[in-house]
């Protein structure tokens, strides 16, 4: 099924602070069969570069990783705000689009070696992309790619990120 899914993504200008364009997916969501599509392009990418486990940033990371990872049969690891995972963790800090933020991961939660895709909503600046890389290399793991649904390129996420391969569905400029 080819589907554009530009039309399951609302756009809402000065959310949450004045002069953002708040990319809203939560369309996507809703619709089953759009919801499966882009989880289905997602899998096909972290597939192809070969994926044994997915992290997810919180909080939209869960919603866009799990069904990716069980569409595989590959694990799922969350990458969590501070404070809320109860064993223990490796932290990094990074900036967002609007403000900044720390990510942290279960120190034995990526095996050494294993080949990691990275899922989320969306890739602005790709602070938060950054912080997850930085926690996965620390425990040892790969970082094979990063998939989205979507891209803001004229943030310039890419360049800054010049060794990581990244996938998205749709790009706004
Ligand atoms: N996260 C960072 N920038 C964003 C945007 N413009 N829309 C939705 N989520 C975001």
């Amino acid at each position: 099924m080819t589907v554009d899914f530009k039309k399951y993504i609302a756009s809402v200008q000065d959310f949450p602070n004045k002069g953002i364009v708040f990319r809203d997916i939560t369309p996507i969501l809703s619709d089953g069969e759009i919801f499966r599509a882009a989880t289905h392009e997602l899998a096909e990418y972290a597939k192809k570069r070969g994926a044994d486990v997915i992290v997810g940033p919180e909080a939209r990371g869960f919603i866009v990783g799990c069904p990716v990872a069980t569409e595989l049969g590959v694990g799922f690891v969350p990458a969590r705000k501070p404070h809320k995972l109860p064993r223990e963790v490796e932290r990094a800090s990074y900036d967002l689009e609007y403000g900044s933020n720390s990510l942290e991961m279960h120190k034995d939660a990526i095996k050494p070696g294993q080949k990691v895709v990275i899922c989320d909503d969306l890739m602005a600046t790709a602070g938060t992309l950054h912080a997850a890389i930085e926690l996965i290399e620390r425990l040892g793991g790969e970082v094979v790619g990063a998939a989205f649904y979507v891209e803001l390129p004229d943030l310039k996420g890419r360049e800054k990120l010049p060794n990581i391969d990244i996938f998205s569905l749709v790009q706004y400029h």
